[in-house]
C-alpha cells in the first residue's frame, strides 16, 4: 500500500519489505534528515503476546524506560525511529491522540520529553473534525526536532484544529502559530520544561482558565469505586421477564440500576426502578448465598454437568429443594454463554456471585458523549460495574448536595477537562482514581449559606429535571454562586 501510494503520488522510493523492530540504524546507508511516519494503530492486545513481549523488551532496553505493556504498536515506532535520528534532524507522525491522556502514554511523553525538541501537536478535534471518514478514531499530529538528552526544549505548540484546512495553514501554525483562536481552532504555547508525563497533555489544546489551585480534590472528601464486574452480564443481570420465566426466587437476587445512562435526572427515587422493571430493563442481580449442590469452580460445574449428561450421575443427583430453579438457570447459561474459569470468576469465594458492594448514596455516569453526571440514589438500589459510586463519604447531607450542585455544574465540566480522556467522536472517560484527583468545592470549609444555597440548588436541579423544564436557569445560578467561591 505505501509504494502504491508513492506511485500514485509519482514519489520516487525504495520500498523496505520487512518487520521495522528488525531494522537496526547502522542498516542505513545513508544519513537522514527527518523522517516521516504513519504507524500502524493496532492497538496493544490485538498483537500476538510473544510479539508484543519481544518489541516491549526490546524498547525497554533501549529507551532504559519502564514500558506500558498496554501500549499500542504506534507507540514502539516512535521509541523505535529515535534511533535513526540525529540532534536536529526532524520527525512527524501522525497517531491516535490517547498517548495524550492514557496511562500507557506517561512513558511515551518522558521518552517525548527527553530526547527531542517538542514543536508541535496539531489535534483534529474529535468532536467536529472527522479526519478518517470510515474509522473510529483520533488523529493527531507530532511534530519533533531530536536533541541530546541534556538541552532542554524551547516551547510546544498544541493546535486544535476544528475544521477541514489547507496543510499550509497548519505548517504556518506549527512553525510560527501566536498563541490564541484562529478562524479554524485554536493555538497554545507552553514551556516544554513546565510539561509534566503523568499529567493530561490532551487539556493543554484548550486551557482551562479556572484557577483551583487552592482547591482540595474530590478524593479528600470521599472515594470513588467502580461497581462490582459480573464477568457475564447476561447471565447475571436479568429483567423481570427473565426472572419469571426461571421462576428465580427474589431471595437470590438484589435490585440494581444496570446503566446510569437509563437515568434520566440528578436522583435515583423507588418509581424509577419500577418504571425501568415495568419497561423490560435489567434491574435484578444475580447474587445468591451459598448453593447447595453448585460446585464453587466453573471448571468443578462443567464437570458435573458433562458427567450428568453421560449419565454418569449418582442416582438421586437431582436435588429437588428450593435451589432447583437457580441450580438450573446456571446450568442453562453456563452451557449458553461458554462461560469458563476466568480470572473474574476464580478471584470469588464461588464463582456464580459478584463481589458484594454496598449500595452507593452517588452513582457517577463516567463516560458520556455531553458532561459525566453525579447521580444522588435516594434507594438502597445497588450498581454493577457500568458506573462508580460514592464511598466513605465525610460530608453531611446538604454538604454533598452542594457538591452535587457543584460537581453537575459547567464549572466542573471545564476544571475536568485536564482530568478525562476524550476518545473517538468526542466520547469523554475517567477512570476512578482520575476522578478522585479532580479538584472539588470544600463544603466544609464554605459558609453555611453558601452551602445551603447549593445544596437547594441542587435540589431545584433534580426538580427541574422531573419536570422536563428547562436546567439551564438553575445550572447558570449554580455558576453565578460557584464563581463568587472560586
Ligand atoms: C497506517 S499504515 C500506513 C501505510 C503507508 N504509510 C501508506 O501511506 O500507505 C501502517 C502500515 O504499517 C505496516 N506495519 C505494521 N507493522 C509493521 C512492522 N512491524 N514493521 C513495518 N511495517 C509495519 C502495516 O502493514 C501498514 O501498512
Amino acid at each position: 500500500m505505501g509504494s502504491t501510494a508513492l506511485t500514485l503520488y509519482g514519489q520516487p522510493h525504495e520500498l523496505l519489505e520487512t518487520d521495522f523492530f528488525n531494522i537496526p540504524s547502522s542498516d542505513l546507508q545513508q544519513d537522514l534528515d527527518a523522517l516521516v511516519c504513519n504507524p500502524p494503530y493496532t492497538e496493544g492486545d490485538a498483537l500476538p503476546h510473544w510479539y508484543k513481549e519481544r518489541i516491549n523488551t526490546q524498547l525497554e532496553k533501549t529507551t532504559g524506560l519502564e514500558i506500558s505493556a498496554r501500549s499500542p504498536l504506534h507507540a514502539y515506532f516512535i521509541y523505535h525511529s529515535r534511533a535513526f535520528l540525529s540532534p536536529s534532524d526532524r520527525a512527524a507522525f501522525i497517531t491516535p491522540q490517547s498517548f495524550l491522556s492514557r496511562r500507557y502514554g506517561e512513558s511515551l511523553k518522558q521518552f517525548l520529553l527527553d530526547n527531542y525538541a517538542i514543536k508541535a501537536f496539531v489535534q483534529f478535534n474529535p468532536e467536529s473534525y472527522c479526519v478518517f471518514d470510515n474509522a473510529e478514531t483520533t488523529a493527531l499530529l507530532t511534530f519533533l526536532e531530536a536533541k541530546p538528552d541534556s538541552e532542554t526544549g524551547g516551547e510546544t505548540r498544541f493546535i486544535r484544529v476544528d475544521e477541514k484546512i489547507e496543510s499550509k495553514t497548519i505548517r504556518d501554525a506549527v512553525e510560527n502559530g501566536e498563541p490564541g483562536e484562529t478562524e479554524w481552532g485554536i493555538i497554545n504555547r507552553v514551556p516544554q520544561s513546565e510539561l509534566c508525563p503523568e499529567k493530561n497533555w490532551q487539556a493543554l489544546f484548550d486551557p482551562v482558565e479556572i484557577d483551583t489551585s487552592h482547591l482540595p480534590t474530590l478524593g479528600t472528601l470521599l472515594t470513588i469505586h467502580r461497581g462490582p464486574t459480573t464477568g457475564e452480564v447476561n447471565l447475571f443481570c436479568l429483567s423481570q421477564q427473565e426472572v419469571d420465566e426461571n421462576n428465580l426466587d427474589e431471595y437470590h437476587l438484589s435490585r440494581i440500576v444496570r446503566k446510569p445512562s437509563q437515568i434520566d435526572g440528578y436522583d435515583y427515587q423507588e418509581a424509577d426502578w419500577k418504571e425501568a422493571r415495568e419497561t423490560g430493563e435489567e434491574v435484578w442481580l444475580l447474587n445468591p448465598d451459598q448453593i447447595p449442590g453448585v460446585p464453587n469452580t466453573i471448571a468443578d460445574f462443567k464437570q458435573e454437568l458433562s458427567k450428568a449428561a453421560r449419565r454418569e450421575a449418582p442416582e438421586g443427583s437431582v436435588i429437588r429443594d428450593g435451589y432447583s430453579e437457580v441450580r438450573e438457570y446456571l446450568r442453562e447459561g453456563v452451557i449458553e454463554y461458554g462461560l469458563s474459569d476466568t480470572s473474574t470468576f476464580s478471584n470469588r469465594p464461588y464463582w456464580y456471585r459478584p463481589r458484594r458492594k454496598d449500595p452507593t448514596r452517588v452513582l457517577v455516569q463516567n463516560a458520556s458523549r455531553d458532561q459525566f453526571k453525579f447521580i444522588l440514589n435516594e434507594t438502597d438500589i445497588r450498581h454493577t460495574s457500568a458506573c462508580y459510586g460514592f464511598y466513605d463519604i465525610t460530608l453531611s447531607e446538604t454538604e454533598l448536595k452542594a457538591l452535587l450542585a457543584y460537581l453537575n455544574s459547567h464549572v466542573f465540566e471545564e476544571v475536568v477537562r485536564e482530568y478525562k480522556q476524550t476518545r473517538d467522536g468526542g466520547f469523554d472517560k475517567i477512570e476512578p482514581d482520575q476522578l478522585e484527583q479532580v479538584p472539588a468545592i470544600d463544603p466544609p470549609k464554605m459558609s453555611g449559606e453558601t452551602v445551603n444555597t447549593l445544596a437547594g440548588l441542587f435540589d431545584e436541579l433534580r426538580q427541574t429535571t422531573r419536570k422536563n423544564d428547562d436546567c439551564n436557569p438553575v445550572l447558570d445560578r449554580i455558576n453565578v454562586v460557584l464563581q463568587q467561591e472560586l
